[in-house]
């Protein structure tokens, strides 16, 4: 385990250097992660040797992007076993894919009587767009709201889901408290109400190996940054037989089939949701970041969170006044750890941590309905990637527990 961390860990230069002093300590993983060789590698090699717009020029370089286009859809489609590459969609990232879904799908399907249901951890990526959408439509938002240790509740879910639901909205991991949802399950259960399934995806795929054909839910969305890849670039898979339904989200070049002065006919999947020039360096950079993940190996990943999750959890556990918001149970835990110190401002916290060389994300983590439903205005969240260590975590732990002293409390 040591001399693979330390190989993995050679991949990401940017780890490297020192930060106010230090060596940095890079913990805001969920925020984005950092970029390995290959990727930085990937994108150079496609801007040096190879740019151009895809699906457009009849000359070399023009087939040689589409020819990188269509391999990154087909990397994607089997990093999530999608049944086909037509079901992948590139985005600017996972919000862009939501908006998609909301104004394609919910503005086309959702109607007054209909109700959306929404995971009260829900970013807001997942969450504004369908407030929007039931404003617009006049359907009605509801919320599933938690069990104590922040799991998911069912008798919320059969409380709330129900033959009026036209939709649920949930992350398969926070990026708050860590929760990882039961979203086989759960997809099951809304199935069975009549109602579409919507999977923001974003923490879990960097974390776990993602299925949709398993899952079975009907959207499952991903941004290519929180997965070693470049900003920029996001994904949509959706089951072929809503995009098949779904009207195009954007309009503009390369996704009509032909355009007349009252009207077009629009592409085929996936180009029908694809308008405009695409993120092609993203899309190339995504697949070999998505190469990269596998190459280290989930067995490796896995272990290797676990691990850090477990050690931060017990030793951030023993500092005085600290307070986690999560399951704090390794099964429903992804490595993301949100705590408060008493008295002390989530900001305070963050810069303390940082004039140290660590990074933490400290605020609202764009998941403002969380907060309030915690109870507090913003959290301090450590989330850990497979290349950071124990070492960073008692760097991290021996930061904290001066934080308190720092501020002027006694103790
Ligand atoms: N969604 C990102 C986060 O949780 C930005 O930090």
């Amino acid at each position: 385990m040591k001399a693979k961390l330390k190989l993995v860990r050679d991949q990401f230069p940017i780890l490297k250097q020192r930060v106010n002093g230090r060596k940095l300590v890079y913990l805001d993983n969920a925020a984005t992660t950092q970029t390995p060789r290959a990727v930085l590698d990937a994108v150079r090699e496609y801007k040096e040797f190879f740019n151009a717009n895809p699906r457009r020029g009849a000359h070399y370089l023009g087939g040689q992007a589409t020819i990188l286009l269509e391999r990154a859809r087909r990397k994607v489609q089997h990093f999530l076993n999608a049944p086909s590459p037509e079901e992948i969609i590139f985005t600017r990232n996972a919000t862009e894919a939501l908006n998609l879904i909301a104004y394609s799908f919910g503005l086309s399907k959702i109607e007054a009587k209909d109700e959306i249901v929404l995971c009260i951890s829900e970013h807001h990526s997942n969450l504004v767009p369908w407030q929007r959408i039931a404003r617009l439509k006049g359907a009605a938002l509801r919320y599933l709201y938690l069990n104590d240790d922040y799991t998911l509740n069912w008798e919320e879910v059969k409380n709330k889901i129900t033959a009026r639901t036209a939709l649920v909205g949930i992350a398969h991991m926070s990026n708050v408290l860590g929760t990882i949802y039961p979203i086989k399950e759960l997809v099951g259960f809304a199935h069975k109400q009549g109602a579409a399934v919507v999977v923001d995806g974003v923490q879990s795929v960097p974390h776990q190996p993602v299925d949709v054909q398993d899952l079975n839910a009907d959207f499952f969305v991903f941004s290519g940054h929180k997965v070693f890849g470049p900003m920029g670039i996001g994904v949509l898979y959706g089951k072929r037989r809503f995009l098949e339904a779904m009207p195009p989200f954007l309009m503009g070049g390369e996704m009509v089939e032909y355009v007349q002065e009252q009207e077009a006919a629009f592409s085929e999947l996936p180009y029908k949701f694809e308008a405009g020039t695409p993120n092609l360096e993203g899309a190339v950079g995504l697949e070999a970041a998505l190469n990269f993940v596998e190459e280290v190996g989930w067995d490796f990943v896995q272990k290797q969170e676990r691990q850090l999750l477990a050690y931060a959890l017990e030793t951030l556990q023993k500092i005085p006044y600290l307070s986690v918001y999560g399951p704090k149970c390794l099964k429903q835990q992804g490595p993301v750890l949100s705590f408060t110190i008493k008295d002390c401002h989530p900001h305070d916290v963050a810069t303390i941590a940082d004039a140290e060389g660590i990074a933490l994300r400290s605020g609202h983590h764009c998941a403002q309905p969380l907060m309030n439903y915690l109870g507090v205005p913003a959290t301090s969240r450590a989330s850990f990637s497979f290349y950071n260590t124990k070492e960073e975590i008692r760097r991290l732990a021996a930061s904290l527990s001066k934080v308190r002293k720092w501020l002027g409390y006694g103790s």
